[in-house]
């Protein structure tokens, strides 16, 4: 007797059909393989969607955070305000420009950042703050908004993991500036690349010269950039993509619903008037994470420690960032972990997921 051996249940899948193969088709055959109206058609139905006034198509979510902190003015003796439970690019794009990454800590029952831990590490140089909304929960915007406006500092949504998040009603991306990652492992996978979309029509400008060199005119450059473009058969496959984000996010919610259902102990519960978009879904497994996360590995399933250390204990940026006090952050680096919470998941994946935590938290 043979036993079959589950499928695996991976952490992300970017999935695509004849219509993302018509589309990229249609860019090669055109000859226009960079810029154009296919860039401009992605970032229509991406500002569209969030509900924001203007786009701008980029190579990847950490050129978008470059630019929009070099479109802001941000630069060598500034410091922006970021959380340390986040992902490298987070900090390292407040580096690439030349400031000062401040690394603070996080809420104690949400991943995202604490507005109290905002307020304290403002300083003389502080100019922004990068509001991480991780896993697709949205950070406190409206605390956040608060502090910043008291401070006089700006705040840059980082929405990598978090199309289509909504807070108190609005959709994370439609006031105010916010980054975007289109990475294989996002919402909407173009493979790579990246968006800022923002309500500032004279900063959407700045954001058209930095992602193409400064360029004004026909080889007349302003300011020095780099090169962030798009390639048009990205944006062709994102343009697709956009279409199914609406079922896709739906799709989502339930998984997220199923599992808070089936794990309620071990859940994060969203805050109150939070939607989020769940690119994943956290647990606070406590001790025992990393025996949960070997039982869910042997079970086929790509669970992740999303992060395992903190911003502060990162090789990296040793001598780079100045560090805030942040115990919450460095227990949810050693407590939670993320199962995967993708639309591709059905039914019977989902309780297979859940079967494996419990048994493997009530065993520990
Ligand atoms: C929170 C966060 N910010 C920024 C980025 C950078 O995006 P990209 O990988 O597209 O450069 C990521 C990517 O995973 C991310 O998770």
């Amino acid at each position: 007797m043979t036993t079959a051996t589950p499928s695996a249940i991976p952490m992300a899948r970017s999935w695509h059909d004849d219509d993302d193969l018509r589309a990229v088709e249609a860019v090669l055959v055109s000859g226009v393989l960079t810029g154009g109206p296919v860039v401009e058609a992605f970032e229509a139905g991406v500002a569209r969607f969030l509900g924001a006034e203007q786009a701008v198509a980029v190579n990847s979510g950490t050129a978008a955070l470059e630019l929009a902190l070099r479109a802001s003015g941000v630069g060598p003796g500034d410091e922006v305000i970021v959380p340390t439970f986040t992902y490298i690019a987070s900090a390292a794009a407040v580096a690439a420009v030349g400031a000062t990454p401040v690394l603070v800590d996080i809420r104690p029952d949400q991943p995202t950042v604490d507005p109290a831990a905002v307020d304290a590490a403002v300083g003389p140089r502080t100019v922004a703050v990068i509001a991480v909304h991780l896993y697709g929960h949205p950070a406190e915007t409206g605390s956040i908004a608060a502090v910043a406006t008291r401070r006089g500092i700006l705040v840059i949504d980082d929405a990598a993991q978090a199309f289509g998040a909504v807070d108190a009603g609005r959709m994370v991306g439609s006031t105010g500036t916010a980054c975007l990652s289109f990475h294989a492992s996002k919402h909407l996978s173009t493979g790579e690349g990246g968006m800022v979309v923002t309500d500032d029509a004279a900063f959407a400008d700045r954001l058209r010269r930095g992602r193409d060199h400064g360029t004004v005119g026909a080889y007349l450059h302003a300011s020095l950039g780099s090169n962030h473009r798009l390639s048009a058969t990205s944006a062709a496959i994102g343009t697709v993509q956009v279409g199914r984000q609406q079922a896709w996010l739906a799709r989502r919610r339930a998984v997220a619903a199923q599992l808070g259902a089936g794990l309620p102990q071990v859940a994060i519960p969203p805050r109150a008037g939070a939607e989020p978009s769940w690119m994943s879904f956290p647990l606070r497994i406590g001790p025992r994470r990393d025996m949960v996360l070997d039982a869910l590995r042997h079970g086929g399933i790509d669970a992740r420690s999303y992060y395992p250390r903190t911003l502060h204990e990162q090789p990296g940026l040793e001598g780079v960032a100045r560090r805030m006090p942040a115990p919450v952050a460095a227990r949810a680096a050693r407590e939670l972990l993320c199962l995967p919470c993708h639309p591709h998941l059905s039914d019977e994946d989902v309780e297979r997921v859940i079967g494996v935590v419990a048994s493997a938290v009530a065993s520990g």
